[in-house]
């Protein structure tokens, strides 16, 4: 079995438990596409013209299809993801290797699925089942054959209810909907015990995670990160993704008190234009971003920010394209996601009026990137002299060096001790190379906070 996946976090944890899920089945993943009896390929809809890459990409797969059937080998196709749900039908219309097209919320179900699909059957299932795809899939501590190294994702909320107009995720990821606290810990513990050390909490929109506990209690997203910092076995957790309007006074406050929870918040704003954001849909003002900012730089001043931008949304004059910029300029971001607009089928933002040119789209991409890539490497240059703690993940690409993770996902090297893989330690930086950072252990050893109780 050979599972490629496009796309968001999510798409890579779905990838893991796709393959947890046909393990007991005998699929066994294979190094390469070639060598696979089953080709899961995972899709995402985000990007521009996503259908049609994907056509594409089934194409050459169809071809592969054929050189295997002349080997004599059969191999099953499927896809699966959010052009999956998206496209439905279309695909298995369109490109007749397709064998099984499987929406995102009917992962628990592919062992059924992929066995009908052998036995010739054209096979579809996008619905949004009621059953829990979460409580049908097995844990991780039940999925031995996957090893999953010191830090893995942990799918904790999905869908959105928010309906930005450009966004496709409420119609492909359906409507919101958080995993209990006690399955998601459960899920954490059995990572903890095959070795991970840090958890990235997903969700289309995780800090609304409102997670229904045993008990009947609500837990919002703060009291989850709480409930997991104090779990043997975890130094570092993360979240992803978040919107302005449920930034909580009690996630800030856990940004304030709770060390295991890193210092980097990713919290798209898409648009520095007021006028644009009421047409996509935000809720927000920039006046309200620019307040949580404060409130989060207010809580943990080392906090590092990252944020997705749209140029180009339907009616963006360049006064309101200027707008952007002057907010990025006065944020400050260590780490930026832009994109081109691209009208997604179905969405109110596809029949807006005003449609942005192309060349005035790319133009402002550009010019956007002029400001926020000197702000990436400013933000780079000045950890250099900072002490940080740091996640020893692997061995270096030289010998004696050590590759580990600052709070700020940078890669940092250290010549030391392979034995510190999978703790973390303090570490001076001492330069800045072109994808990573250099430095040395502290003098005093004893491990940093966050270390303690490993
Ligand atoms: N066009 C361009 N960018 C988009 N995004 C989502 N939908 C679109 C679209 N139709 C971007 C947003 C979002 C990120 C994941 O992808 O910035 O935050
Ligand atoms: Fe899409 Fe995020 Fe808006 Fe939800 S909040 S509609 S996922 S952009």
């Amino acid at each position: 079995m050979f599972i490629k996946s496009f796309g968001c976090q999510m798409n890579v944890y779905d990838a893991g438990r796709m393959a947890d899920v046909l393990a007991p089945e005998g699929f066994l993943e294979t190094a390469t596409i070639e060598e696979a009896d089953l080709i899961i390929l995972n899709t995402c809809h985000i990007r521009e013209r996503a259908a049609e890459k994907v056509f594409s990409e089934l194409g050459k797969i169809r071809d592969l299809k054929s050189d295997r059937a002349s080997l004599g080998l059969s191999t099953t196709l499927a896809v699966a993801g959010c052009v999956a749900q998206a496209e439905g039908a279309e695909i298995l219309r369109r490109q007749p290797a397709v064998d099984l097209v499987v929406g995102p919320q009917s992962y628990h179900r592919l062992p059924d699925l992929v066995s009908r699909a052998r036995g010739g059957i054209k096979v579809l299932d996008t619905d949004f089942p009621a059953d829990d795809k979460f409580a049908a899939l097995p844990q991780p501590a039940e999925a031995k054959t996957r090893s999953r190294g010191l830090s893995s994702f942990v799918t904790v909320q999905e869908g959105c209810d928010k309906f930005c107009t450009f966004c496709v995720v409420p119609y492909t990821r359906g409507a919101e909907y958080s995993r209990g606290p006690e399955q998601v810990m459960a899920e954490i513990a059995g990572l903890t015990a095959a070795g991970v050390r840090e958890v990235s909490l997903l969700g289309q929109n995780v800090n609304a995670y409102h997670g229904v506990a045993q008990d009947g209690s609500v837990w919002s997203l703060a009291q989850l990160v709480r409930a997991i910092a104090a779990m043997p076995g975890i130094l570092r957790i993360r979240y992803t993704t978040s919107h302005p309007n449920d930034m909580a006074a009690d996630l800030v406050e856990a940004h304030r008190d709770i060390p295991a929870l890193m210092p980097f918040l990713h919290l798209p704003v898409q648009s520095g234009s007021d006028r644009i954001l009421a047409a996509m849909n935000r809720k927000h003002t920039v006046a309200d971003y620019r307040a949580e900012i404060a409130r989060v730089r207010a809580a943990r001043p080392d906090i590092a920010l990252s944020s997705d931008f749209i140029v180009g949304f339907p009616g963006e004059t360049d006064a309101d394209f200027e707008a952007t910029l002057d907010l990025i300029r006065e944020i400050g971001f260590a780490s930026t996601f832009s994109f081109k607009y691209s009208p997604r089928p179905g969405t109110p933002g596809a029949v807006l009026d005003g449609h942005v040119k192309e060349a005035i789209k790319r133009d402002r991409l550009a010019r956007l990137q002029a400001v926020v890539d000197p702000q990436r490497q400013a933000f780079n240059a000045a950890c250099v002299g900072r002490v940080m703690p740091v996640l020893f993940e692997k061995i270096g690409r030289h010998a004696g060096q050590i590759v580990g993770k600052s709070p700020y996902l940078q890669p940092v090297q250290v010549d030391a001790d392979p034995a510190l893989i999978g703790s973390v330690r303090d570490v001076e930086i001492t330069a800045l190379g072109p994808n990573s950072l250099f430095g040395t252990l502290t003098e005093a050893e004893p491990p940093s906070r966050a270390a303690q109780g490993s």
